[in-house]
């Protein structure tokens, strides 16, 4: 079993100790409008806001060597040619550390004695990526090498930039000036934005065509300038623009010199595009160059990154949790995936190229739910601009582009799920902050231009959506797909060559959703408590008639005997079901049914519970998401019978919903199980790295199930709903810390023999330090609530009405 690395928990680092993972293993930068990804070996790329349409650096996905594009630096000395990150050269290197740190990482390689180490950030609210460079001489004597640095630039829209080499090899241009590299590509038409790459050093040379710098035979492995040691200050004219600088270095022994490379995207404003004809106006970029070029600001820049996030991280803090794995995944890393999936949703990744998916109207309502402790200023945001992408019927986008914030037609709309997630981020919005002025914000419809009906016209919407758009059993009407994208159970495709996503007819069909029935229970319960919230207890009961009817509907239609069915496809035939061949249970159904509040009093819900535990689980992995697998296509199934058995939606163990049936296990007091399951999918409990292959801090979408080859190998990582879900589990139901509409709820669910824990919590303004014991060794129910030493009824901690800021919580467990 190979050691890749481990956790610096005091720190809050990922310490990647050899360079060679089993997968690349990547890291954030930035959490406003511009982004880095970069994995341990420098590689990857940048881009502002929208990694399709406003990307700087180029990066080929599915590339072998894997990951082959980045922010290299080369080391040249004497005949041996290095990288202090290892690739592209590969070349052995004496020592090897990568530090991935929340919103940063640290690379270091050390070799004859001469150590590089290359810290790359991007600095709060800035439109920049900033390389820290140092280069040290461990040695006695004096060394002399050159330090080249290496990035490729893409002509910001990344589809064509890979595509239309007719077009694209005949339009790049650069300008050089002093130690910075200006890319302008199509800045002479209609862009008004450029890249800037420069170094705060002088330099020695550079080169900006990729030919004269890597060479068109040979490769980033062996970049011809690097080899001869010489840039060759060559100027782009089309094909491949790139930025490439050398520093020659002369070191005494021990000596160290530290500058600073800077990579940024310049919007021009209002400044004149020009200075002259064809040569651009560089104010701007002079400007940031001059002001990195103090190391003190390089420094300052870096130390608000790390205050940044332990301010933010502040909010929530667990530090006295007994399971190591849920302590440091709660208290850092799954924080830090929720700020990656909240800002990108699931656009760009190590499997999301950018160009694909944008924002995900499921997708980005339920990143909220994880995300909007941290920042519910831009959660707010974030919301209304999801509602603005719903159409008056109720219809939504399923998917839209950040930059322009419109939906994407291609995909369009009718995934019948898609509305209700609104209220699950909407009521988590106001539970977090109380704000209820969010439900008058004008958002209007998609397609009523200039309309401005308020958010909690959408939110009537969408309730309505449902009950409009129901089957022969009453049950909602799936359209292309509910939560699981892959049962389409209308498209009914035998053409390999379309989309099952979109392909086939909605309109008429019969076939419905148990889950999104689940869902509807589960989003109108949430609503109910916020009418009653705002007093309006007629609408409270209007939805709870809603919920009522819901509820029978889903016991009466939905209860197969020992769980509920999935489904019922367009001839009515039951999916997830005893009586089906393969794909007889499936646990998206039992979650939302059991989350929604359905199977309570007859004991269904724990049935449900225990049959996901007999059929779908293991604790090594999680649990897969039905069983048995199909083994052969059926279109009247769709997406979901085309994977492989084992992998994705065939029964692969999709991580994100795993999440609901640990809720479910707490909502049960099953302490020992909600922990053993969240175990079971958490990456920092995975054992052996070359099975698991994925990160060990960041969940992937999907890992590998029993019923695959393969069983254990993590896939897709960081841009998962596992990110904001999993937190929910662990710091609401597990830990027991909820937000609520008039305070905050205590109700954890944990192991009988943890002795307590403790949380700190900011909320509404107020900071509270609790403390939960559990001296009768139970896994569920508050006995006593102790605020600042004054004992009191329940287990909702009452907004303080006298300006106190610090509340001392005392909990104790065993009712
Ligand atoms: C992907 C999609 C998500 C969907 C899930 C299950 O993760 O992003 O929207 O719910 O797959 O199909
Ligand atoms: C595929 C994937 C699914 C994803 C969808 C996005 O169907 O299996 O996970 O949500 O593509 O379009």
């Amino acid at each position: 079993m190979a050691n890749y690395g481990h956790f610096d928990d005091s720190n809050r680092e990922y310490v990647i100790t050899r360079p060679d993972t089993p997968l690349p293993w990547l890291n954030y930068f930035g959490q406003d409008e511009f982004f880095g990804m970069a994995t341990q070996t420098a590689g990857g790329y940048t881009f502002w806001k929208d990694a399709k349409l406003r990307r700087l650096t180029r990066y080929r996905y599915n590339n072998n060597p894997m990951d082959n594009d980045g922010r290299f630096l080369y080391v040249k000395q004497g005949k041996s040619v290095w990288n202090p990150g290892w690739k592209p050269t590969r070349t052995k290197l004496d020592a090897f550390e990568c530090r991935h740190g929340l919103g940063y990482s640290r690379i270091t390689g050390k070799k004859d004695g001469i150590e590089v180490e290359q810290l790359m950030f991007i600095p709060p609210g800035e439109n920049l990526e900033v390389w820290k460079i140092s280069v040290r001489n461990k040695t006695k004597k004096p060394q002399k090498l050159s330090l080249f640095s290496y990035v490729e630039f893409c002509f910001f829209e990344a589809l064509n930039d890979m595509t239309n080499y007719q077009r694209t090899y005949s339009i790049g241009e650069v300008e050089i000036e002093g130690s910075a590299i200006y890319h302008k590509t199509e800045y002479r038409e209609r862009r008004n934005h450029y890249t800037l790459f420069g170094c705060t050093r002088k330099i020695d040379g550079y080169d900006t065509s990729r030919d004269a710098f890597v060479g068109v035979h040979h490769g980033l492995h062996d970049p011809k300038a690097v080899m001869a040691g010489k840039c060759t200050n060559s100027r782009a004219f089309g094909w491949n623009p790139v930025g490439a600088q050398q520093i020659n270095l002369s070191l005494k022994p021990g000596q160290e010199e530290t500058f600073a490379i800077i990579l940024a995207y310049v919007d021009q404003g209002d400044l004149p595009k020009f200075d002259s004809p064809m040569v651009m106006n560089k104010t701007k970029g002079r400007e940031i160059l001059a002001r990195y070029s103090d190391m003190k600001v390089v420094d300052a820049a870096f130390n608000a990154v790390k205050e940044r996030w332990e301010s933010l991280l502040s909010i929530y803090q667990a530090p006295k949790v007994p399971n190591v794995h849920l302590q440091r995944m709660v208290n850092t890393w799954n924080q830090a995936q929720c700020m990656a999936t909240f800002n990108l949703s699931r656009s760009a990744s190590g499997y999301e190229t950018g160009i694909g998916r944008g924002m995900g109207y499921r997708d980005s309502n339920q990143d909220i739910l994880g995300f909007v402790h941290l920042l519910p200023a831009r959660a707010r945001q974030r919301i209304l601009d999801i509602a603005s992408t719903q159409l008056a019927d109720g219809t939504c986008f399923h998917q839209y582009q950040p930059l322009t914030k419109k939906g994407n037609a291609d995909i369009g709309g009718g995934f019948n799920d898609d509305p209700l997630w609104l209220i699950l981020s909407t009521c988590a919005y106001i539970r977090e902050t109380g704000d209820l002025t969010i439900l008058n914000e004008p958002c209007g419809y998609a397609d009523k231009p200039g309309s401005k009906d308020p958010l909690l016209h959408h939110i009537e919407t969408s309730i309505q959506y449902t009950l409009n758009n129901r089957g022969p059993h009453a049950l909602p009407l799936i359209g292309h797909a509910d939560w699981n994208d892959c049962l389409n159970l209308n498209c009914h495709s035998k053409e390999p060559n379309e989309s099952f996503q979109t392909a086939g007819d909605i309109a008429g069909s019969k076939a419905e959703s148990v889950m999104i029935a689940g869902l509807f229970l589960y989003a109108t319960r949430d609503l109910v408590k916020l009418y009653h919230f705002m007093g309006q207890t007629q609408d409270a009961s209007r939805i709870q008639g809603h919920y009522d009817d819901m509820l029978k509907t889903v016991e009466e239609q939905a209860w197969d005997g020992a769980w509920y069915t999935r489904a019922f496809d367009a001839e009515s035939k039951p999916i997830g079901s005893k009586v089906c061949k393969e794909g007889k249970i499936y646990i998206e159904s039992q979650a939302w049914c059991v989350l929604g509040g359905a199977g309570q009093n007859n004991g269904r819900a724990k049935k449900a519970l225990q049959a996901v535990d007999k059929y779908l689980y293991t604790p090594e992995h999680g649990c897969a998401l039905q069983y048995p697998p199909y083994s052969t296509y059926h279109s009247e199934l769709g997406e979901v019978s085309s994977y492989p058995p084992g992998y994705k939606e065939n029964a692969g163990v999709f991580s994100h919903n795993n999440t609901w049936i640990h809720i479910g296990w707490t909502m049960f007091g099953e302490g020992e199980k909600a922990l053993e399951y969240y175990l079971s999918i958490c990456p920092s409990a995975k054992k052996d790295h070359d099975v698991y292959r994925s990160e060990p801090y960041v969940y992937a979408q999907m890992t590998a199930s029993q019923f695959s080859p393969t069983p254990g190998e993590g896939k897709n990582s960081w841009l998962t709903g596992t990110g904001a879900w999993s937190f929910v589990v662990a710091s609401q139901s597990i830990l027991g810390v909820q937000p609520d509409y008039t305070g905050l709820r205590i109700d954890p669910c944990i192991p009988k023999k943890w002795k307590g824990f403790s949380v700190s919590r900011k909320f509404r303004g107020v900071t509270y330090s609790i403390e939960v014991t559990n001296p009768k060794s139970k896994s569920k129910g508050v006995k006593s609530l102790k605020i600042d030493g004054q004992k009191i009824a329940g287990n909702v901690i009452p907004l303080p009405t006298d300006g106190r800021t610090a509340v001392k919580v005392e909990v104790t467990l065993g009712a």
